[in-house]
């Protein structure tokens, strides 16, 4: 009798990422040609608590490599913060036969996997998250994504401010990281970036704009990362008020910024860790993550991942307004 095949789960959690269904199919047909069954675990954590299991096969996961969002869906679960909830997940895996869990997800989801871990449940964490805020990987699934639709955005945002001589206030995601504002103002040309790390004044801001316009500029961007700590609301009435020279309008990007196909840069790397991810289970290393490092994936131990926390690159927040001139 042949013996049973290794069986992998995987789920999507916390915020979805463009990425994220390229990363399902890598794992999907690299588990499939290593002999293993793959289990989709449907709407994160949540579905392993509630036992949302369904076996993925080789056309299951076609035509998914360029659609952004998760075919497995995603959310956010409470219940999975409490013992009671990871007591739950860890009977229903058990019950279900699954060997190995990959979770594909933010730094939320990966301390989820992290608790599992401790609880002696082989698990495998994949970074996605369009923040770029985790620990061990210099670039998380969905960021190139997210950061061309930025810029997108603001190339088309820019003929119009041009046109009419105007100030553009775009507030992109980033509830704890400025990474995505600091690299917008960099490859979109801004004048300054609020993020939560930095403590920029509202005058730093109109100070900034005004000394553009005074420079013969056309326009002039201001990236405000939604976590920033002033709201683009509060910015955009003190402008106005502070009469800086440009007329200003506001831009909100909001969820654009988490959909659409996922850019080749995020095929790549989302195949990569997927098999990486996969190949880590089948070989008994379990308690890590897939990290981009140099070239290549390397798994760095969750615990490591989860204490420490990743800071905005300083040098390229300078950069935004040396580039400015
Ligand atoms: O963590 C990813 C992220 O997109 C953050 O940048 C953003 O603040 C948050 O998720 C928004 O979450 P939700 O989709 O729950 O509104």
């Amino acid at each position: 009798m042949n013996a049973k095949p290794y069986t992998i789960g995987v789920l999507t959690s916390g915020g979805d990422a463009p990425g994220m269904n390229p990363c399902i199919r890598a794992i999907v047909r690299t588990g499939l040609a290593r002999g293993a069954r793959v289990i989709g675990i449907s709407n994160g954590f949540e579905g392993l608590i509630n036992g949302e299991f369904r076996p993925l096969g080789a056309r299951d996961v076609g035509g998914i490599l360029l659609r952004g969002g998760t075919m497995l869906q995603t959310r956010r679960s409470a219940a999975f913060r409490e013992p009671r909830g990871q007591r739950e997940a860890i009977r229903r895996m058990n019950e279900y036969g699954i060997d190995g869990l990959i979770v594909i997800g933010g730094d939320g989801s990966l301390a989820g996997a992290l608790a599992l871990h401790k609880q002696e449940i082989n698990v495998v964490g994949v970074p996605g998250s369009i923040d770029n805020d985790i620990w061990g990987t210099n670039i998380s699934i969905g960021v190139d994504t997210a950061m061309n639709t930025i810029m997108d955005a603001v190339d088309k945002l820019r003929d119009t401010a041009s046109s009419h001589g105007r100030a553009f206030l775009v507030e992109t995601m980033g509830r704890g990281s400025g990474y995505l504002a600091v690299m917008a103002g960099i490859v979109s040309g801004a004048e300054i970036v609020l993020i939560p790390e930095t403590q920029v004044t509202i005058q730093d801001v109109a100070n900034a704009v005004e000394s553009a316009y005074k420079r013969g500029k056309t326009h002039a961007f201001i990236i405000n990362a939604e976590g920033s700590g002033i709201t683009t609301a509060e910015l955009a009435g003190a402008l106005e008020d502070l009469d800086v020279g440009f007329k200003t309008r506001v831009t909100i990007l909001g969820h654009i910024q988490r959909g659409g196909s996922p850019t080749a840069y995020d095929r790549l790397l989302a195949s990569r860790m997927g098999v990486k991810a996969v190949d880590a289970l089948l070989s008994g290393t379990f308690g890590v993550m897939t990290g981009l490092k140099g070239r290549g994936i390397e798994y760095v131990p969750l615990e490591e991942v989860v204490d420490t926390k990743r800071e905005v690159n300083m040098e390229y927040y300078d950069m935004v307004s040396l580039l400015a001139r």
